[in-house]
């Protein structure tokens, strides 16, 4: 029998995951028919609708509408909304989520309720820091998924210390990846440095900042501006501009500050061919991103990571990431040794190679052939109904 696939999508990081594998589960018509669910948590047509062209995805099965909110209110929408959307004749035989966000959690939560099983794909990452909404939405989604799909060993070391039983998880490698290694060529032929300004062969330092950790106060925001302003003395500043980071520079009162900052160019939020463009050509990166500690690993690109912690430690054992010490002081010193040609060094982590997708359908492929999932699956026959009352 084909199986009906939910793969859940909500903000930006979900759609780079999301697109390699719906385009491979499409490619299986004998066996899986994805549905792209999207949850509408980003809903701006430069946080969403620009990445589904440049991915290449079709139009979503289903838009939520959630919109913006405090978590509870978020959470709680998505929860209401894909629940009635499953309840409504839309029962998938697995629900795939992604990554760390409250769509994750929230869809990963209404499937489980209904026994509908959930493989979560960037399973067992941790930053091991509670105060990260993403951390909760991650350990939580972990705890309750059926598959655990681990990007690199780390999450599979995590995992395994926390008790979850092997034969749960599986290493399929970052599905990130997958999507830079099919749009690489054509991001390549992006147009965007040249409508910026910058020429061939002029180093840019390119700055992204979203963490509310980072950009919610008044004072980390102000230092972080500070270092800019010694970092673009030296260098050209790329700065597309996260829509929390610009409402909360304009509410804190930084307009003039930011201002002030020589080099400095601020663009809206960009697409995904464009930003892999400026990602790749880039002196080094500053950012608090999760996934582009990840991508700037991948191309090889220095990237100085302003957080005190990562959930992503194999970008810095392995790959070009450094944490770098939350002062303006540091993030300066840090940016100067690269400019001096201090640069770190970093390979590419095993799976990081564009097959990931493949490798994820292979193990839905034999989970649902196992007696594992025949058992689950015939105990929980029945059950669905009462769970309307
Ligand atoms: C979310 C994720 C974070 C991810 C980030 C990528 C959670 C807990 N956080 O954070 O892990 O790294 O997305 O961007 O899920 N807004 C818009 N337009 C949009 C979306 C948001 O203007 O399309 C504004 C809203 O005012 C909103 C704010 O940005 O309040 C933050 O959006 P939200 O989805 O709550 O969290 P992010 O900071 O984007």
């Amino acid at each position: 029998m084909i199986k009906q696939i939910h793969l859940i999508v909500g903000a930006r990081p979900n759609f780079m995951k999301m697109a390699p594998l719906y385009k491979v589960l499409k490619e299986q018509g004998d066996r899986y028919t994805p549905a792209l669910i999207h949850t509408g948590q980003h809903y701006d047509e430069k946080m969403s609708k620009l990445f589904f062209e440049d991915l290449g995805m079709p139009e979503p099965d289903a838009y939520l509408h959630v919109g913006s909110g405090t978590h509870g209110q978020q959470t709680a929408r998505i929860i209401e909304r894909y629940e009635e959307y499953i309840l409504s004749g839309n029962r998938p035989d697995l629900v795939i989520v992604a990554g760390d966000v409250n769509s994750t959690i929230a869809c990963a939560l209404v499937a489980k309720k209904l026994h509908i099983p959930v493989a979560h794909l960037e399973a067992g990452l941790r930053s091991f820091d509670e105060r990260m909404p993403e951390e909760i939405n991650r350990v939580l989604t972990d705890r309750i998924s059926d598959l655990l799909l681990t990007p690199s060993e780390d999450g599979d070391a995590n995992l395994l210390k926390e008790g979850v039983p092997a034969e749960k998880i599986h290493l399929v490698g970052n599905i990130m990846i997958d999507s830079l290694v099919e749009h690489r060529i054509k991001a390549d032929g992006s147009e965007l440095m040249s409508e910026l300004g910058i020429s061939e062969n002029e180093p840019y330092v390119l700055v992204t900042l979203h963490r509310p950790s980072n950009v919610d106060e008044v004072s980390g925001l102000e230092m972080l501006l500070s270092a800019f302003n010694e970092i673009g003395k030296q260098i050209r500043i790329v700065f597309p501009m996260h829509p929390r980071t610009s409402k909360n520079i304009e509410r804190l009162g930084l307009s003039s500050k930011l201002a002030e900052i020589p080099n400095l160019i601020i663009t809206e939020p960009i697409g995904y061919l464009d930003f892999m463009k400026l990602q790749m050509n880039a002196k080094f990166i500053l950012t608090d991103s999760g996934g582009i500690q990840e991508e700037s690993t991948f191309f090889g690109v220095p990237c100085l990571t302003l957080r005190e912690n990562t959930e992503r430690p194999i970008t810095i054992t392995q790959g070009t990431n450094l944490l770098v010490p939350l002062d303006s002081k540091s993030i300066v010193q840090y940016s100067m040794k690269i400019l001096r040609g201090e640069v770190k060094k970093g390979t590419i982590p095993k799976y990081w190679d564009g097959e990931t997708a493949e490798r994820v359908v292979k193990v839905l492929d034999e989970w649902f052939s196992s007696t594992g999932y025949k058992l689950r699956a015939t105990s929980y026959e029945g059950l669905i109904d009462e769970r309307r009352d």
